[in-house]
């Protein structure tokens, strides 16, 4: 790998990844459309400056998918490099201290939306294949890219084509960069992913809004039916109360309870800098860990109905709809647990109501078995870098095309370089500087150490086993 690479090329880096990160490519909202294809343009124009024979633009129902082959190396591994160019809605605009889509450096770090999620870490990596290019351009492994346009908003581009295409998902390994190191100066792999099922719950109660005067007292309140049903979705203490949804739940093993255990964790700083609440809540007789990683949740997003206006206006609401989402561990399923959800729903529906329940998008959970030869091969570079193995861990988030990208037998690295603090989804997300440069040379070692072992393993000089890198037939 190119040392000098990151210290020389520093400013142009920065130039380029900002340029990326002012494409507003916010997935969820129709009127940037044009916006996601310019991200995905932006990518093709890079992959192809790069080197890459191979990039097309696939079209679907929705945002683009990018994909990009490196120059063929004969019995060299193939890494599957999957990322997404979308980004969520920036809103608390008001409360960026720069504009989201200007992307500012203060204090060493890189503020936009997109910085970390995953605009700036799908940039590292193109930035790690482009420093173990050699002089004449040729890598030393085989990369195919996939990105898509749609991971923040639910599409289903990228799930259409790995259906129908489901080859492009063979490789030696699949690598996934967008999550975040446990803490500063510990890097992470995940063994698991929750999965989600985003749904909309709406109820009417009435043909139109009623005076509250003349009707209050008799006439049933869309709005407040809405929230009296919301509420008995949850017990106070956490508890998800839609019968059945605990029994598939696959509990941490012991090992994972242990490992979580030794993590250094500061409740405390964790409480006061990242949740910034009172307090935490939940199911308080589990671990932290085991609430935010192995055990469903269900969350109020947003609820519209009835007047918000200025002023006062006395009106009985006659509909309502809130927006809410279950994340799901290892053994659920969303088509389960969306049914689930509309029979609790039904069930605690009253008779003056209609209700309806309509599943809008998910994901399902992932386990992951980080054993494979290709980690510990992860391992080292991070070691060489930081001075640390990864730590597993499992992440509460989600992404809905992981399962899929392991079809073929490739084992699904997951792992990032942000960190807990990057704000993804929140305003003044970034992402610090000194990971995306670590970052570059991390990767560019790992692409580097994957060809050296990988290669050994395809040319079956590595009789041992220990380095078998080709997935299952
Ligand atoms: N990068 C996140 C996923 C993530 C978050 C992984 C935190 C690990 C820790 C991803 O882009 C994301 O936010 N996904 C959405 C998916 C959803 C909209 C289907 C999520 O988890 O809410
Ligand atoms: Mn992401």
């Amino acid at each position: 790998m190119d040392r000098g690479f990151v210290q020389r090329e520093q400013a142009r880096l920065l130039r380029e990844l900002s340029e990326f990160l002012a494409i507003p490519s916010i997935s969820a909202l129709p009127a940037h459309a044009q916006d996601c294809r310019r991200a995905a343009d932006w990518l093709s124009d890079h992959l192809r400056r790069l080197g890459c024979p191979v990039v097309n633009i696939i079209e679907g129902p929705g945002h683009p998918v990018v994909w990009a082959e490196t120059p063929r190396v004969p019995d060299r591994p193939t890494l599957l490099i999957y990322g997404h160019y979308d980004v969520q809605p920036p809103d608390p605009l008001d409360e960026w201290v720069t504009p989201p889509f200007t992307p500012t450096v203060r204090d060493g770090r890189l503020y936009a939306r997109g910085a970390a999620d995953d605009k700036g870490q799908v940039f590292c990596l193109l930035k790690a294949y482009e420093a173990v290019l050699d002089s004449k351009g040729v890598p030393p492994l085989n990369v195919h890219f996939i990105f898509e346009g749609e991971e923040e908003c639910g599409g289903r581009v990228i799930f259409d084509l790995l259906h129908s295409e489901p080859e492009r998902t063979r490789a030696d390994a699949a690598l996934v960069c967008d999550m975040s190191y446990y803490a500063p100066g510990w890097p992470a792999v995940y063994t698991a992913l929750r999965g989600l099922c985003y749904a909309e719950i709406s109820v009417r109660t009435l043909e139109r809004d009623l005076h509250s005067g003349t009707y209050g007292g008799v006439a049933p309140n869309g709005l407040e039916t809405l929230v009296r049903l919301l509420g008995q979705l949850k017990s106070e203490t956490g508890e998800i109360r839609i019968p059945g949804l605990y029994e598939a739940v696959q509990p941490p093993t012991k090992e994972e309870l242990d490992t979580w255990q030794r993590l250094p964790f500061d409740q405390k700083r964790f409480l006061s800098e990242e949740v910034t609440g009172k307090a935490l809540t939940g199911l308080t007789d589990r671990s932290v860990y085991e609430r935010v990683w192995a055990l469903p949740t269900l969350e109020i997003h947003g609820i519209k109905g009835g007047f918000i206006g200025e002023g006062a206006k006395t009106v009985i609401p006659a509909q309502a709809t809130a927006k809410v989402s279950l994340r799901l561990v290892p053994g659920q399923q969303v088509a389960e647990v969306g049914r689930a959800l509309e029979r609790a729903v039904a069930a605690l529906a009253p008779t003056w109501a209609d209700v309806k329940v309509t599943v809008l998008h998910g994901g399902d959970p992932v386990q992951v078995d980080v054993s494979h030869p290709a980690f510990e091969v992860l391992n080292e570079a991070f070691e060489a870098v930081e001075g640390r193995k990864a730590v597993q861990v499992r992440a509460g988030g989600s992404i809905p095309i992981v399962p899929d990208l392991g079809l073929t037998g490739a084992p699904v690295i997951l792992t990032g370089i942000g960190l807990p603090d990057d704000g993804l989804h929140s305003p003044n997300e970034k992402l610090d500087l000194h990971q995306l440069w670590n970052g570059i040379e991390i990767f560019g070692r790992f692409f580097e150490l994957l060809a050296e072992k990988g290669g050994e393993a395809s040319t079956g000089y590595s009789s041992s086993g220990v380095m078998r890198l080709t997935g299952p037939e």
